[in-house]
């Protein structure tokens, strides 16, 4: 019998096999009133006191909302549209998860980060008010994807269906009530889209959509170049238009997260690159659940006007 690797000779995927069976749907516990992962919630005071170096680049976003297809997109404009350089690893080791905690011999997203040099592409899903301060004094650049409210509910729905570390979704009517009360791991999506909008001038944030992803790649793609500061050729952009396509991505083995195993992310379910598309909550709202959504969208969203599509 060949020995197990040490754990610094293991990969990430090897690591999360070696750990799988103490993975378990983890029980959500709150922080400063937002529930999140105990894993997470257990070791709030390391995240908390992170201090990034001013070059990091923060992804900011609620689960589900085009996290993955803006790290690729940043990780290209860093890498000049070079595909291989950005196959070196899979997402969440080129891109660490700030506050993800998982049970040993699995790098924690700090543990990750502490043997990068920056600048590093940091992922984080917490509320702005919940962000590690040090990332506002050292004014680090902050990219925030918001993706409407309905499709990003079902996404969140078929995730929570795949995926074995997050709690059990229910079926889908008690789900979009979860949803609306804020009980969802990350807390309210009303909070956080508001959160971030409220402070993006005054912090420097790039507040993008998922839709106008969806609608102009390429306006997007050039938007998020300048905020960063950097200039790649329009040959290069279009290059990343077609590399972070949704059908690119979904073939992409480094970024279709084909690098958690199925005991923990059970493709079978619900493929991590599902559909993509906006407008798919038709699919799932029944007419009552639409209204009845929307009248309490229309409340909880009432103080500010955020300009959200639904359709595109
Ligand atoms: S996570 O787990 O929070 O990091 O997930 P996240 O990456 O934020 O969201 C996953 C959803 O984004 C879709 N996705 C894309 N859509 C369009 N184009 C590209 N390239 C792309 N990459 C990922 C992914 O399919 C999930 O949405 P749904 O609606 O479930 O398909």
């Amino acid at each position: 019998m060949s020995a197990m690797p040490k754990e610094e000779d293991m990969s990430y995927t090897e690591a999360i096999q070696e750990a799988s069976a103490s993975i378990t749907r983890f029980p959500l516990i709150p922080v400063k009133g937002v529930p999140l992962m105990n894993q997470i919630a257990n070791n709030w005071d390391s995240i908390w006191t992170f201090r990034p170096d001013p070059s990091d680049i923060l992804i900011a976003t609620y689960p589900k909302a085009g996290t993955t297809w803006t790290q690729e997109i940043i990780d290209l404009l860093l890498h000049n549209g070079d595909a291989e350089a950005c196959k070196r690893a899979p997402t969440p080791v080129r891109s660490p998860f700030l506050e993800i905690y998982s049970p040993p011999p699995i790098p924690s997203g700090l543990d990750l980060l502490k043997k990068m040099d920056p600048p590093r592409m940091i992922k984080t899903h917490l509320p702005i008010q919940l962000v590690p301060p040090a990332f506002w004094e050292n004014k680090c650049k902050t990219i925030y994807v918001a993706r409407n409210a309905k499709d990003n509910l079902v996404s969140y729905y078929y995730f929570d269906c795949m995926n074995q570390a997050q709690p059990e979704p229910g079926p889908w009517e008690g789900y979009v009530h979860k949803f609306m009360r804020g009980e969802l791991a990350w807390g309210s999506w009303y909070d956080h889209v508001k959160g971030y909008w409220v402070e993006k001038e005054k912090r420097n944030i790039l507040y993008v959509f998922y839709e106008d992803m969806k609608e102009n790649p390429r306006r997007e793609i050039e938007r998020i170049m300048r905020y960063l500061d950097l200039s790649v050729s329009d040959e290069v952009i279009s290059r990343i238009v077609e590399l972070t396509s949704f059908k690119n991505m979904k073939e992409n083995p480094m970024a279709n997260y084909s690098c958690i195993p199925a005991s923990v992310f059970d493709q079978s379910i619900s493929p991590f690159m599902r559909k993509g598309e906006v407008g798919d909550w038709k699919n799932h709202f029944t007419p009552e659940q639409s209204k009845m959504f929307e009248e309490d969208y229309e409340k909880q969203m009432k103080d500010l006007n955020i300009p959200f599509k639904t359709l595109i």
